[in-house]
């Protein structure tokens, strides 16, 4: 079984939204096997998103994500970084497909609600940046 990180961005929780997204997932098979809320410092936001540095939205985006509580889950399933993606969307909420949780309440590219790891690599780093084997289900 595949696992996959997903976050509830700061906008998200702002909007109320922590609910509504992890039902999304639950509904489409996905188990929740890990869960927190985290208030991310900026330094914490950048190391998260590392692969992004020295790009133009790296400087906003790691204020964004450092500006209120986001929750963190570990989800598993059959496929679910690829299931996790295609239930969020593209990344600007404009260019997502009807239906996904980004064009439903994202506000704009930035500000999209929610993060998925977009592959098994980036999911262990992630998984790992965020939880300890404790905090695990097995
Ligand atoms: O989150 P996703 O994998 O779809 O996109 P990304 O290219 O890995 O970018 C990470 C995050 O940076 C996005 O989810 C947006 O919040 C933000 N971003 C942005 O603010 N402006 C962009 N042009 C691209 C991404
Ligand atoms: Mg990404």
């Amino acid at each position: 079984m595949e696992k996959t990180l997903s976050i509830v961005k700061p906008d998200g929780v702002e909007k109320r939204l922590v609910g509504e997204v992890i039902k999304r997932f639950e509904d489409n098979g996905l188990k929740v096997i890990g869960l927190k809320m985290v208030a991310m410092s900026k330094r914490e936001a950048e190391g998260f998103y590392a692969v992004h540095r020295g790009k133009s939205f790296f400087e906003s985006l790691t204020t964004f994500m450092s500006s209120g509580p986001a929750v963190v889950m570990v989800l598993e399933g059959d496929n679910a970084i690829e299931r996790v993606r295609d239930l969020m969307g593209a990344t600007d909420p404009q260019e997502a497909a009807k239906g996904t949780l980004r064009r439903q309440f994202g506000s704009n590219i930035e500000r999209n609600v929610v993060h998925g790891s977009d592959g098994p690599d980036t999911a262990g780093f992630e998984i790992g940046y965020f939880f300890h084997a404790l905090e695990i289900a097995r």
